[in-house]
């Protein structure tokens, strides 16, 4: 597929970014040709960036894994983040048609008027999404262009970030030596929807939600349009971080230690003293605590006391979001703690309702192997939004004949002149 182009993405989570490069096989369907993750620890907490250097950095190495995986040049991105605070609200705006019929430009009118309705800054503004339509006494209109009538009315999600959390994130990706535009911040729960949610799943109802390193992210849909996006500043580090208080040792083994203990059948090799669920767990060497004295199930208990605060957080978010509306389709759990072995009875006792962990299933092709994992459910989402924003000039395409060492991301960044030089260059060729 070299003659496609290539949409590209970084996803900006706490624990690390990851760089995605993918081409569009049909509306639904993506090749994913590059795929590039640096670990963000130092750079990131909570979804914010804390430190500028790491996060470039960080950045820099996963774009250029992924463009080196993909030959092709990378210099315009989506960014998903989530991070600080962010508020979405619902608004009405109505317009007179005056019996005529609805244009495009109607619409870009009615999205103008929401945000203005919103009364936030340029600089705040992440997303504006029509939920419906109606055209005088009809109502429930997905699409209204074509239709006449004497009024429209449009209800409207309009969701807004925090200013200085957005300019810190767009010097970063900048710094990084690559582009983004306005419209290129999307927040993480809508990407991780987009990527594992049918539009049955939305009609339906359901809610994403999105445990990661530093946050947990959710979204709701409602009859198919969205009905509320939520950011809790928590996440899988904070078990991390109680398992290093509890065992007394450093954050990066009780990481590992976590992982293995919570790893599918075949995932991870366990140790040999720890295959039995009351065996002992090889702790590494501390001063408190003499090895082999912290069992499994102490361990899991830290864990799990944590992820039962997380999840009944959620369900407090969601029960206020959904207002008694019922979810047929229940909780779709996607980022790493989705990982945990058993996460869905777990939750399922929390939420009282269908649990399933997110798939993004077909919709994947190409380089699927890391793709598939719930922790990149985000990241693939977000390819769907640089489709539908970009315009040709945006477009690299891979080279086939390239070496493996076509870009480096900061030292080589491709301004737009050089992209075009490039796109002109493989036309030639
Ligand atoms: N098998 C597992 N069991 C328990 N936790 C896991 C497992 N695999 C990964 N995790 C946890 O998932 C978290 C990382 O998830 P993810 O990669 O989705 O985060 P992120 O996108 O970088 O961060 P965020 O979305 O919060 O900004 C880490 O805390 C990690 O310990
Ligand atoms: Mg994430």
């Amino acid at each position: 597929m070299t003659d496609q182009p290539v949409f590209a993405a970084i996803d900006l989570g706490s624990t690390k970014v990851c760089a995605v490069l993918g081409q569009a096989i049909d509306d639904d369907r993506f090749e994913i040709v590059g795929i590039g993750s640096a670990s963000t620890q130092n750079g990131i907490r909570n979804g914010t960036i804390v430190d500028v250097q790491q996060t470039v950095a960080a950045i820099r190495k996963a774009v250029e894994v992924a463009s080196r995986k993909a030959s092709c040049p990378v210099s315009r991105v989506v960014v998903g983040f989530a991070g600080g605070e962010i508020d979405g609200q619902d608004q009405r705006v109505m317009i007179a048609l005056k019996d005529r019929e609805v244009m495009p430009s109607d619409i870009d009118r009615i999205l103008q008027e929401a945000r203005t309705m919103m009364g936030c800054a340029p600089s705040e503004l992440l997303h504006t999404i029509p939920k419906s339509y109606r055209i005088d006494e009809q109502g429930g209109i997905l699409n209204p262009v074509g239709m006449v009538g004497a009024r429209l009315e449009a209800l409207v999600h309009v969701i807004r970030g925090s200013d200085m959390v957005l300019a810190n994130l767009k010097r970063s990706v900048e710094r990084a030596g690559l582009r983004v535009r306005e419209g290129d911040f999307i927040l993480q729960p809508l990407a991780s929807a987009r990527a594992v949610l049918t539009e049955d799943d939305k009609e339906l109802g359901v809610c994403v939600v999105d445990i990661g390193g530093g946050t947990t992210t959710m979204v709701l849909y409602l009859n198919g349009a969205l009905s509320g996006v939520r950011i809790i500043p928590l996440g899988g580090a904070a078990m991390t971080k109680d398992l290093a208080a509890v065992m007394r040792i450093s954050q990066s083994d009780a990481e590992r230690i976590k992982k293995e203990v919570f790893s599918a059948p075949g995932q991870i090799p366990l140790p040999e003293a720890s295959e039995e669920e009351g065996a002992s767990f090889p702790t590494p060497q501390s001063e408190e605590i003499p090895p082999g004295s912290v069992r499994r199930t102490q361990i899991r208990e830290v864990v799990e006391a944590r992820l039962e605060e997380i999840l009944t957080r959620v369900k407090g978010e969601l029960d206020r979001l959904r207002q008694n509306a019922f979810l047929a389709r229940g909780v779709v759990l996607v980022g790493g703690v989705a990982r945990m072995p058993n996460i869905v009875p777990f939750a399922e006792k929390i939420f009282g309702m269908p649990i399933s962990v997110g798939q993004t299933g077909d919709r994947v092709q190409g380089l699927v192997d890391q793709a598939v994992s719930p922790e990149y459910a985000s990241a693939i989402g977000l390819l769907y939004y640089a489709r539908e924003q970009w315009g040709p000039e945006d477009l690299p395409y891979r080279d086939s004949a390239a070496s493996q060492e076509t870009f480096d991301p900061g030292q080589k960044a491709l301004p737009a002149s050089g992209l075009r030089i490039w796109n002109w260059l493989r036309e030639i060729i």
